[in-house]
């Protein structure tokens, strides 16, 4: 979108920002977000950044994860690696989704081979009111990192991302990682008025980080409703799906594609395609032509090989890919993309030629 045609009383991003996106507006990537013609079908790989990647793992050295999601020359840098090596359509920023909770003062770490870690966890109105609105003044270097990454990528988009209210709460609420979600769902059943106030409250934190990262140059912006699945249909509609919304809303007015992604969420993309984003990501267990019906109509679908495909010989991965694209035919908008995250130990050769496969197959 250029300046000219922004409508009056829209947000504005900075000049660095309008600059770059406009290189990037003509990008396959956001073409296809916009359900637009494209030149090949864009690929990019959710966890295309980190362990897979031998440089990562270098300049990573002796530096914590979140100590690295707060310097942004080392945050630049992470986020640059897959695009230079894999040829990737798009950067994902690269950070943590417990990010602005560390950043509004939420005690916690990432335990390497564990996860984000909570020391006093979530569960009362007291811990509650601990969680305070997040002002961009709380992560100026996510502002400064995607100053220095809109410059460096030219005409390579680069999404924002943040975790969704759910898959936050989840984490504030067990103190951990966690396999049923027992003390989240304790929560959510057992003093709904206390969970929906807890779920309002990251909305509005989440939006705020998301508006950080638009404002700052940001070309599109994914929601991360990773554990998301462990609801059934009824339960999200009516103590997930509100919040989500809301997030959608705050940033729908700056007209950057919204993309809304979770695992296991077969049984919900209805609803998913009811809470306002652009794009809906499926996992791989959904057939894409499948998932767009069910999301239904007005909206691109982003997905969806199994990651752990990657681990088969090469012709395997492209047969795979190509049952991806078969799906994905009659689409009008389909982003490649793997069902969940990059696996760490994934060959990165493996990536590399699966971005080569895809673009020689969609060449029009
Ligand atoms: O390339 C990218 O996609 C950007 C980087 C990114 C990270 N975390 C870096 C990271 C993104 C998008 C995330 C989001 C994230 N973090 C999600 C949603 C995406 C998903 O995978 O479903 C979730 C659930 C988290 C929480 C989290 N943080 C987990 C489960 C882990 C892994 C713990 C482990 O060590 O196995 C983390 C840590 C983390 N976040 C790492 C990276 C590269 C690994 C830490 C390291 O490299 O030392």
């Amino acid at each position: 979108m250029s300046g000219n045609d922004r409508p009056v009383g829209q947000p504005t991003p900075n000049q660095n920002a309008v600059a770059a996106g406009d290189a990037a507006a003509d990008s396959a990537f956001l073409r296809a977000c916009r359900r637009e013609a494209v030149p090949h079908t864009p690929v990019w790989f959710m966890r295309q950044a980190g362990r897979s990647l031998p440089e990562y793992r270098k300049v990573r050295q002796g530096i914590g994860m979140l100590d690295s999601c707060m310097r942004p020359d080392l945050v630049a840098e992470i986020t640059l690696q897959p695009v230079r090596r894999h040829k990737v359509d798009a950067a994902i920023y690269f950070s943590d989704i417990v990010v602005p909770l560390k950043a509004i003062g939420v005690d916690l770490d990432i335990k390497p081979g564990v996860g984000p870690v909570v020391e006093q966890p979530v569960r009362s109105r007291a811990d509650l009111e601990r969680l305070r609105p997040l002002d961009p003044e709380d992560v100026g270097y996510v502002t400064e990192a995607v100053g220095i990454l809109t410059r460096e990528l030219g005409g390579t988009p680069l999404i924002g991302f943040a975790g969704a209210p759910f898959t936050l709460a989840s984490y504030l609420v067990e103190g951990g990682p966690s396999k049923n979600h027992e003390r989240t769902k304790a929560l959510m059943y057992g003093d709904p008025e206390l969970w929906n106030a807890l779920l309002d409250r990251l909305a509005d934190i989440t939006a705020a980080f998301l508006k950080v990262q638009i404002e700052a140059g940001a070309s599109a912006v994914q929601l991360f409703d990773s554990w998301v699945g462990a609801l059934a249909p009824e339960d999200y509609r009516r103590s997930v799906l509100p919040a989500s919304a809301k997030v959608f809303e705050a940033v729908a007015p700056y007209g950057v594609p919204r993309i809304h992604f979770g695992v296991g969420t077969g049984e919900l993309l209805g609803l998913m395609g009811q809470a306002g984003a652009d794009v809906v990501g499926a996992d791989w267990r959904v057939p894409v032509d499948e998932a767009a019906r069910r999301v239904g109509p007005g909206k691109a679908i982003q997905g969806n090989l199994d990651p752990a495909v990657l681990f088969a010989p090469r012709e395997a991965v492209e047969r795979q890919a190509a049952r991806v694209l078969e799906a994905a035919r009659g689409l009008d908008g389909h982003i490649f993309n793997l069902g969940h995250g990059v696996l760490p130990d994934t060959d990165p050769q493996a990536l590399t030629d699966l971005v080569a496969y895809v673009h020689e197959q969609t060449a029009r």
